[in-house]
């Protein structure tokens, strides 16, 4: 498929076939992620991908848990709707047959190098240079979901699950210095791309001539 095609067809699936994903389409998912772009070259990520049932379903059953200890039940209508739908958003993964959990590890720059020597910190250059590693991530995501697409599969990124990042670093007994920064959904779409209302071109672009 032209990459312009890929593009166009790409859109976050939420509803999936049962059809597994075979291992051949993970890999080359995150062959092609890893050929994106990174900060100085350091890749700071990690890609598990999940295909047994029984955990992906331990994973959602881990981020209900916390969202209702976060919203305990209550009779306020507008908070159970709110719940009801942060709790669809970040577990609706549950349907599908793979997931891959996108873990993010800390980088070296050039510039952390000297960091000292120049009063700053290795968090406060990344706030200054607007975290290149979340960046790094961004990309090499966005390379993973249209590869799917390109095999005939489709993703959805999620940040959702996030609310319970510790919890599922515990059961998956993801160790430090990796953390996880998203989840992609992975599988056969069993709805149609949506019509989705994007900003006017205007609205996003300018060009100084
Ligand atoms: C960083 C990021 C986090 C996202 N997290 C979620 C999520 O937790 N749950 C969800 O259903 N969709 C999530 N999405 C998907 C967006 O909602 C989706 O991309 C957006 O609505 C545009 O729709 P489209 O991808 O179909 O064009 C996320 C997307 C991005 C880029």
């Amino acid at each position: 498929m032209e990459l312009l095609l890929a593009i166009e067809n790409r859109f976050s699936a939420r509803h999936f076939k049962s059809d597994p994903v075979p291992k051949k389409v993970l890999e080359e998912m995150v062959r092609s992620a890893a050929l994106a772009p990174s900060i100085n070259n350091s890749q700071p990520y990690k890609f598990l991908a999940i295909t047994n049932k029984k955990i992906i379903n331990q994973i959602a059953d881990v981020i209900h848990a916390k969202i209702e200890a976060i919203f305990p039940t209550t009779d306020e209508k507008e908070i159970e709707r709110i719940k009801l739908a942060v709790d669809i958003s970040s577990t609706f993964f549950v349907n599908a047959p793979a997931i891959i959990l996108v873990l993010s590890q800390p980088y070296e720059a050039v510039i952390d190098k000297i960091a000292t020597k120049i009063n700053l910190t290795h968090d406060e250059i990344n706030k200054i240079r607007n975290y290149p590693n979340v960046q790094s991530i961004g990309a090499a995501v966005q390379n993973l979901l249209l590869t799917a697409v390109d095999l005939d599969y489709a993703g959805c990124w999620i940040t959702g699950l996030l609310i319970a990042r510790e919890e599922i670093e515990n059961l998956l007994e993801i160790k430090s210095p990796f953390t996880i920064a998203a989840c992609i959904a992975v599988g056969k779409s069993s709805t149609e791309k949506p019509i989705k209302e994007k900003k006017s071109f205007n609205e996003i672009f300018e060009i100084l001539e």
